[in-house]
C-alpha cells in the first residue's frame, strides 16, 4: 500500500499530529538520540503488524517498547533491584532493558514476538519525549529502516527507505549518538549484554559493580545479533589502511579516506557519523573499505556494526 508520507517538525502542531496518527494506529518515524525509530502504538496489534510489514521484518524479531517515564516500566514488567540501578543511572538515555513480562502487561504479543520478556527503553531525545508524553502509552519502535539495511540517523535516511509506506516522519535533524541503544538482558540469572550500543559496556559495569555476561553465538536471543544485519548494498572490507581498486574508503583518525569518521580519532564523533557515512558511501555504488577503529568504549559497538556490515550474505 502506498501513502503520502507527511513530514512533521518538532513543534506543537507536529507533535500533536504525530500523536494523533499513532493513537489511530498509523506508523510515525521519530528521532531518538540513537537512531530514528518507526513508531506504532504498542497495545494495538494491527499497528504493530504494520511495522513488520513496512520494514519487511521477520516476524520472530521482537521490538523495543518506548516509554515517556521510567515509572511506566512497572506497568509492563517485573521490576528488579538491578533494573532500578541501571534505570536510575541511565534512563532517559541510550539503554534498553529486557525484563520479564507481567501477566497483565497490556502489550500486543507482536511486540514481544511471543517471548515472555520485553525490551523497554526511555529515550532522552526531546522530540521523542514530547511525542511519548503526548501519546501517553508505550510506543513500539524498531529502527526506521527496511529490515537488514543501515539504521537511519536523519529523516532523509528514513524517507529513502520507507517513503510511501508510513504515515509520517517527525524530522528533528540528525541523531546525536548515532548507534542503536545498548541492550542489557535482566530476565536471566545474571545481567547480560545482548547488544553493544550507544552506552559503553564499561559504564554499565561500573554502575552494576559487576561484569556483564555476554551471549554465546549459539543462543541468539536478539536477532540484532545475527551476523549479517546493518548491511549496505556494497561489499565491505575491514581494517583497510588504503583503498584498493575502485573501493571508496571510510577513514578514521590518521587514515583519511573518502569520508572520515573522526579525523581527531574521537569515538563519540565517529559513532554519530557511522551510519550517515555508510549511507553516503553506499550511494556511490562502489565497494567500501573501512579503516581500523580501536576496540574500546563506543569503538566496540562501532566495530560490532562494521563486522555485521562486512559479513558474507
Ligand atoms: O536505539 C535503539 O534501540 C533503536 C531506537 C529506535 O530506540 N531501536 C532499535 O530497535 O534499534 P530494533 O528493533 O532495530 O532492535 C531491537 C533489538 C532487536 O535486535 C531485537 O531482537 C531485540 O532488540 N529485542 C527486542 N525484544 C527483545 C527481547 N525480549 N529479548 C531479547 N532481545 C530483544
Ligand atoms: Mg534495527
Amino acid at each position: 500500500m502506498t501513502e503520502e508520507t507527511e513530514i512533521l517538525h518538532f513543534d506543537r502542531p507536529g507533535i500533536d499530529r504525530a500523536a494523533d496518527l499513532l493513537s489511530s494506529g498509523r506508523l510515525v518515524a521519530f528521532p531518538t538520540e540513537t537512531v530514528y525509530g518507526l513508531g506504532a502504538d504498542a497495545r494495538n496489534g494491527q499497528a504493530v503488524a504494520a511495522v513488520y510489514a513496512a520494514k519487511g521484518r521477520p516476524s520472530f524479531n521482537p521490538l523495543i517498547a518506548h516509554l515517556a517515564d521510567p515509572a511506566q516500566a512497572r506497568d509492563h514488567v517485573v521490576w528488579s533491584d538491578q533494573a532500578e540501578v541501571l534505570a536510575s543511572a541511565f534512563w532517559p538515555g541510550p539503554l534498553t532493558l529486557v525484563l520479564p513480562l507481567r501477566p497483565d502487561h497490556g502489550l500486543s504479543t507482536l511486540v514481544t514476538a511471543g517471548l515472555d520478556t520485553v525490551a523497554l527503553r526511555v529515550p532522552a531525545h526531546p522530540a521523542a519525549r514530547a511525542l511519548l508524553e503526548a501519546t501517553g502509552g508505550p510506543v513500539a519502535a524498531p529502527s526506521a529502516n527496511p529490515s537488514g539495511r543501515i539504521s537511519p540517523t536523519t529523516a532523509a535516511h528514513v524517507l529513502a527507505g520507507l517513503s510511501g509506506r508510513i504515515a509520517a516522519v517527525l524530522d528533528d535533524g540528525p541523531c546525536s549518538v548515532g548507534l542503536e541503544s545498548t541492550i542489557v538482558g535482566l530476565a536471566g540469572p545474571a545481567p547480560t549484554l545482548l547488544r553493544a550500543g550507544g552506552l559503553p559496556q564499561e559504564a554499565l559495569e561500573a554502575a552494576l559493580d559487576a561484569p556483564l555476561q555476554s551471549v554465546s553465538g549459539a543462543d541468539v536471543v536478539a536477532p540484532g545479533q545475527l551476523a549479517s544485519h546493518y548491511a549496505p548494498r556494497a561489499r565491505v572490507r575491514l581494517n583497510a589502511t588504503e583503498a584498493r581498486g575502485d573501493e571508496v574508503l571510510l577513514g578514521f583518525a590518521g587514515v583519511a579516506g573518502t569520508l572520515n569518521l573522526s579525523a581527531s580519532g574521537d569515538l563519540v564523533e565517529a559513532a554519530s557519523r557511522l551510519f550517515d557515512h555508510l549511507h553516503q558511501l553506499d550511494g556511490m555504488a562502489r565497494p567500501i573499505a573501512v579503516a581500523p577503529v580501536p576496540d574500546r568504549g563506543l569503538g566496540r559497538a562501532i566495530n560490532d556494526r562494521l563486522r555485521r556490515a562486512a559479513a558474507p550474505r
